[in-house]
């Protein structure tokens, strides 16, 4: 089995960092050999609207066309048996970075037939993790809105997808260093104690789930 994990994070390590890492190590507990892309590490566009994807006959016919660091993530997806995706929460949403890979990804694959069909053939499982600075409630709405719809999307396309997230996370090292009054230091680094470890647990059972389990 082949785990691909991408990462919608600047920052590689930090929140959404540590959970992919949780879920790579389930999977990797169930024998599956994982590779990590971080996106912001590469050079690449959303989709151009080029529309080679679909030209009748085209030799690009339901893939990308576009030739930048992202062609050979969008080649290894087409190879793996699952996918992980993980994204902080900005401005109500995915980040952008991740905005434009899910573009590219998804996009290929959309048929303008009648019956709406997709060119991926296969169907693999599909994980998502995010992280917020809000609280549950918030996340609730979040959950409905866009956690859903995301997974309506990759369900169509690419296979059943799960979804977990991790609330009020830590933002700073050091609380103290930035104009931050409208969180309670003490409580964000109590969460990280004792809330975060079980965030970590679910990625590693999602991460089993991506391995077959
Ligand atoms: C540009 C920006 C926009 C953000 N917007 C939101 C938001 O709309 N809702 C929210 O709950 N958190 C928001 N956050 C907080 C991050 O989602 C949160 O700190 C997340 O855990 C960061 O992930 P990371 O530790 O992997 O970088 C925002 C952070 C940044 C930098």
């Amino acid at each position: 089995m082949k785990l691909m994990v991408i990462n919608g994070s600047p920052r590689k390590n930090w929140n959404t960092g540590m959970l992919l890492k949780s879920a790579m190590d389930g999977a990797g507990a169930h024998g599956s050999e994982t590779r990590l892309v971080h996106l912001y590490e590469l050079n690449y566009k959303g989709c151009i609207s080029c529309f080679s994807c679909k030209l009748k006959n085209g030799k690009n016919y339901g893939r990308c066309s576009l030739s930048d660091d992202l062609t050979p993530v969008l080649r290894d997806i087409e190879e793996c048996d699952s996918l992980l995706i993980g994204s902080p929460i900005y401005f109500g949403d995915v980040t952008g970075e991740l905005r434009s890979f899910l573009e590219r990804l998804l996009f290929q694959y959309l048929e303008y037939n009648r019956q709406r069909s997709s060119t991926f053939k296969k169907r693999i499982r599909c994980g998502f993790i995010y992280t917020m600075n809000a609280g549950e409630d918030q996340a609730e709405i979040y959950k409905e809105v866009i956690f859903s719809r995301m997974e309506g999307v990759m369900r169509r396309f690419l296979g059943e997808t799960r979804s977990i997230y991790a609330t009020e996370t830590l933002q700073f090292d050091d609380y103290s260093l930035y104009v931050s009054d409208a969180f309670d230091p003490e409580a964000r680094l109590r969460r990280r104690k004792e809330e975060f470890p079980k965030d970590c647990s679910k990625a590693f059972e999602l991460g089993e789930w991506l391995a077959g389990e």
